[in-house]
């Protein structure tokens, strides 16, 4: 008796309610046909492709029409997935079909049931519970938390496919051979792995664990990581060759992208086809032909690339080179090494002309490098950005493109000559009349005994009024020694330690990614340069010079604050103590305040966070790095997604993501995170085990609630005096400025006032909003998830009405407002 009852347990136990026996089949014209996991979150059915067409059906594991895993093979409405007797699975064109199209190969392997679990993995086990087979280890373009990649895992799409090399390093491939991402562990680590595991966690991180590492080590980051809520957050290679973390909240039908590993589209090699030139219209990527030499493949799809009109070998002798301005061809590892050749730009063309190349590029950046490409696929980029030439080897007569710009055609060829003659005639007529005043200048003055000194006096008055000077690069290059010593690199470009003709130590920062106009540059700079504060720092100079531009500061003796911030306990000497750290938030604040409220025209600095808060000797407080957001072109999609939108993971406000317009309210949140991290010493953006697997803000928040104050302070700081008056003042301060609404958060001026005891402090209501979900911003429906729309996703959405109103700023009730697009219209007005 006992015995049948404990067989009867082991027999309900083997076939639980989720069990699917041999025999089972699904069809596909049986829309309610299904295999869901237990809680119903996964389940596994036909759904309809749209990416193909509609009648096109697959068999698919799904969470919220979110399709994680896919079967090999595309199906009709005939078609049924099968259990066989034998262990198979099987998807069949019909129920009395014996070929399959796609099978598990899992025949006579002891294969006795299978489920889909909750986490979203369909199981084929045996007897004895065991998988045999499983969907989580034969991956087709996405993982899903508790899923994992090793090396002989790939996830696929199209042409494209994501590895894990056996170093550790991730990468991207086109066509298994074009690695056009590889990104590594930190190199400070030089442990070689032997079984490197990736993962992500359900909180939105992606780690990489090993056995030689102690610890998972963190890649990457959701924008929305270790936010609650029941969101799944899934990592997928998509059609466009981007890899993306993608959050989609239980029963919402709604996936927002959280991180992309390309920032930048236009350069995930391939994603026009061969011959396809990407660009960007105000905020897609596009494909189009470099010249009407070509035409696309596919009308439909201008993705699928284009071809000549005329073959190569169908006009021999009268090959030319096609020329496109501000344009390159994509060139990676491993073409790379055959393909590099350090000549000037024409014999980059013409080299490729009578040799076996089809095409070349001259990165004209002074490095003399040209790539000539032979092989047969080539993948181009062009921007306005892009200071590169290129050519495309084609049958004559070459036919330009008759509205883009891509190609330099016979009109801006006359165009030019018109402006060569012009040129010519106005500087001949300026030097007449500068010989004329010359001459008289010196009649006039040739006794004067000041003659001699004036152009030192002119330069020393200059440096003393405070105008910018002017620098040219030879001078700053000397300055630098050759831009040898790098003091950091910013959101903006690098930065080099110099010493001027007179002495003064400078910091010279080379901007990047700035697409301006010589007259719109030295308008931000005369803007920049007219805003003096003590907690500001102050432009000496600029450089503008061809394509150089350079921005010449004072040079600040203690670095920047992180420095002191986030050191480890060893350094602790470089540690300060709770006055001086006090007094630097105060004059942050109160730097930030001149920038939006005192002066004349208003700055919203956009990137506020400890490495842009700069130490003089006296460790005063000065911000630097202000007015310069205005100045990278919004264009430059390096600076326009959503890990890198300027600021840094952490301290960007969730306006941004959301794409919200942009306030001085944005930089008050950037304040308060870097305010709890003066008080703290830890990143607000840090998950640990201390921090119980939240963000540091949110964790911090929660100690404030208990009363637990001592545990958000820094401990090193606790060994020495500290006012605790004030400690408690920076930390309600900085929990209103990182309230999720802008308009809860205090303006600038107030916050000083809060921070200075003037003003009475009301207890901080919780940092993020009751209603979870809206935070995230942007959404693209479930069915939407095509690369184009998922793209766009990522990229803030410039309202072209409100372009104009602004180079800058407005006045609102809000606070000032700043427009993305202001520099772009700027350029376009020039045009
Ligand atoms: C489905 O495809 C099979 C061939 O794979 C074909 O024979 C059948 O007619 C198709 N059924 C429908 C409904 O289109
Ligand atoms: C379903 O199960 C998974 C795994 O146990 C769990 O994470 C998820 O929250 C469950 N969902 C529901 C709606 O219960
Ligand atoms: C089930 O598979 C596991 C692992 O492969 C194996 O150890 C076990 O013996 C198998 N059980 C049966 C009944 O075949
Ligand atoms: C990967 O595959 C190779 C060859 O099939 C095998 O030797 C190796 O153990 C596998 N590695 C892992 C981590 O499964
Ligand atoms: C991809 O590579 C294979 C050989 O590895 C080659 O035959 C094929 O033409 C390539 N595809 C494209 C689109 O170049
Ligand atoms: C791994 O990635 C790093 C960049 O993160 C790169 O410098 C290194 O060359 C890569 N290693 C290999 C073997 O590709
Ligand atoms: C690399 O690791 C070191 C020490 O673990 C750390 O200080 C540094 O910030 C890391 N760099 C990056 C880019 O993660
Ligand atoms: C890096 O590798 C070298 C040589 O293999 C070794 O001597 C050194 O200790 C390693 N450093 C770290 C941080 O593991
Ligand atoms: C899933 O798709 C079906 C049909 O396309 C639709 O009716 C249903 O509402 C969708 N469900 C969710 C959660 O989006
Ligand atoms: C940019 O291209 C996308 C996709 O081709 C299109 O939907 C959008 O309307 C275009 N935008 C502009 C401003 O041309
Ligand atoms: C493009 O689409 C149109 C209408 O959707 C269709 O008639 C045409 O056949 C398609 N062309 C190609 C080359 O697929």
């Amino acid at each position: 008796m006992k015995l049948f009852f404990f067989l009867l347990l082991l027999l309900t136990a083997a076939t639980s309610a989720a069990d699917i026996p041999l025999g089972s089949t699904l069809y596909a014209a049986d829309p309610n046909s299904n295999w869901p996991s237990p809680n119903n979150t996964f389940s596994l059915s036909f759904i309809a492709d749209p990416t193909v067409s509609p009648e096109t059906l697959i068999a698919a594991v799904t969470y919220n029409n979110i399709t994680i895993w896919q079967a090999g093979a595309t199906a009709n409405s005939s078609a049924v997935l099968r259990l066989l007797h034998s262990g198979d699975l099987q998807l069949l064109p019909s129920s009395t079909s014996t070929t399959p199209l796609w099978s598990s190969a899992t025949a006579n392997l002891g294969v006795s049931a299978a489920s889909l679990e909750d986490s979203g993995n369909f199981v084929l086990k045996n007897s004895s519970g065991a998988a045999v087979w499983s969907t989580f280890d034969h991956p087709t373009d996405t993982i899903v938390p508790t899923q994992n990649l090793n090396v002989n895992r790939t996830l696929s799409s199209g042409l494209y496919s994501f590895k894990i090399q056996s170093n550790g390093n991730l990468t991207l491939l086109w066509n298994n051979t074009i690695i056009y991402y590889n990104s590594g562990l930190n190199s400070t680590m030089n442990s070689t792995l032997t079984n490197p595991v990736l993962d992500i966690q359900p909180i939105g991180i992606i780690t990489l664990s090993d056995p030689t590492l102690s610890s998972p080590q963190n890649l990457a980051y959701s924008s929305d990581y270790a936010e609650e809520g029941n969101i799944l957050r899934f990592l997928k290679l998509d059609n466009d060759g981007n890899l993306r973390i993608y959050s989609s909240a239980r029963g919402s039908g709604t996936v927002n992208v959280r991180w992309a590993a390309v920032s930048d589209q236009c350069q995930v090699y391939g994603y026009c086809g061969n011959m396809g030139i990407c660009s960007y219209n105000d905020t897609y990527p596009i494909c189009e032909c470099p010249s009407q030499n070509f035409d696309l493949i596919d009308p439909n799809d201008s993705r699928k690339g284009c071809k000549r009109k005329v073959e190569l070998q169908d006009c021999p002798g009268r090959e030319t080179m096609l020329e496109l301005d501000h344009s390159r061809f994509l060139t990676f590892q491993p073409e790379l090494a055959s393909q590099v050749f350090f000549v000037g730009i024409s014999p980059c063309r013409l080299n490729c002309l009578i040799g076996n190349c089809i095409a070349s590029t001259s990165l004209a950046d002074g490095s003399g490098l040209c790539y000539l490409k032979s092989s047969n696929f080539v993948s181009g980029y062009h921007s306005p950005a892009i200071p590169s030439t290129s050519f495309v080897k084609v049958c004559s007569p070459v036919m330009p493109n008759p509205s883009t710009a891509i190609a330099s055609n016979g009109r801006t060829n006359r165009w030019k000559l018109t402006a060569w003659l012009v040129v010519v005639v106005v500087l001949a007529t300026l030097l007449g009349l500068a010989v004329l005043e010359g001459g008289l200048w010196w009649w006039c003055f040739r006794n004067s005994p000041k003659f001699g000194g004036l152009s030192a006096q002119y330069a020393l008055l200059e440096y003393a009024s405070g105008a910018p000077v002017q620098f040219s690069y030879k001078e700053l290059h000397k300055a630098t020694k050759g831009f040898k010593e790098k003091l950091g690199a910013g959101g903006f470009g690098a930065v080099y330690r110099g010493v001027l003709a007179n002495r003064t130590i400078a910091a010279v920062k080379q901007l990047e990614g700035i697409d301006q106009g010589e007259k719109q540059f030295r308008m931000e700079v005369a803007t920049i340069s007219s805003t003096h504060h003590l907690n500001l720092v102050r432009l000496i100079g600029f450089c503008s010079e061809g394509r150089h531009r350079l921005l010449v500061y004072e040079f600040m003796k203690n670095g920047s604050l992180d420095n002191f911030l986030f050191t480890s306990h060893e350094q602790s000497g470089k540690h300060l103590n709770w006055e001086y750290q006090f007094n630097i938030a105060l004059g942050t604040a109160r730097g930030i305040t001149y920038l939006h409220e005192e002066c004349r025209d208003c700055i919203v600095h956009c990137d506020i966070k400890p490495e842009n808060i700069l130490l003089d000797e006296n460790y005063h407080a000065k911000v630097s790095d202000f007015g310069l957001a205005k100045l990278v072109n919004p264009k430059d999609h390096r600076y326009r997604t959503l890990t890198s939108v300027r600021g840094t993971r952490g301290y960007l406000a969730p306006e941004w993501l959301a794409n919200l317009p942009i306030t001085s309210k944005s930089d008050v949140y950037s304040y308060g995170m870097v305010l709890l991290e003066i008080v703290s010493g830890k990143r607000n953006f840090e998950v640990s085990e201390e921090t119980n697997h939240k963000k540091f803000s949110l964790w911090a928040y929660e100690e404030f609630e208990k009363g637990n104050i001592e545990a958000i302070v820094d401990r090193r700081l606790q060994n020495s005096e500290i006012n605790m008056e004030q400690v408690m003042r920076a930390i309600q301060v900085s929990f209103w400025c990182i309230q999720e609404q802008p308009s809860q958060r205090p303006m600038m001026g107030k916050v000083v006032q809060m921070l200075e005891g003037i003003l009475v402090i009301d207890r901080p209501p919780a940092p993020k909003a009751a209603t979870e979900g809206s935070v995230g911003g942007t959404s693209v429906t479930a069915s939407s998830i095509s690369a184009l729309s998922t793209f766009a996703a990522s990229m803030p959405v410039v309202s072209s009405s409100s372009s104009l109103q602004t180079a800058g700023i407005s006045s609102s009730a809000s606070g000032k407002h700043v427009d993305r697009a202001s520099s772009s219209l700027l350029q376009s007005e020039t045009k």
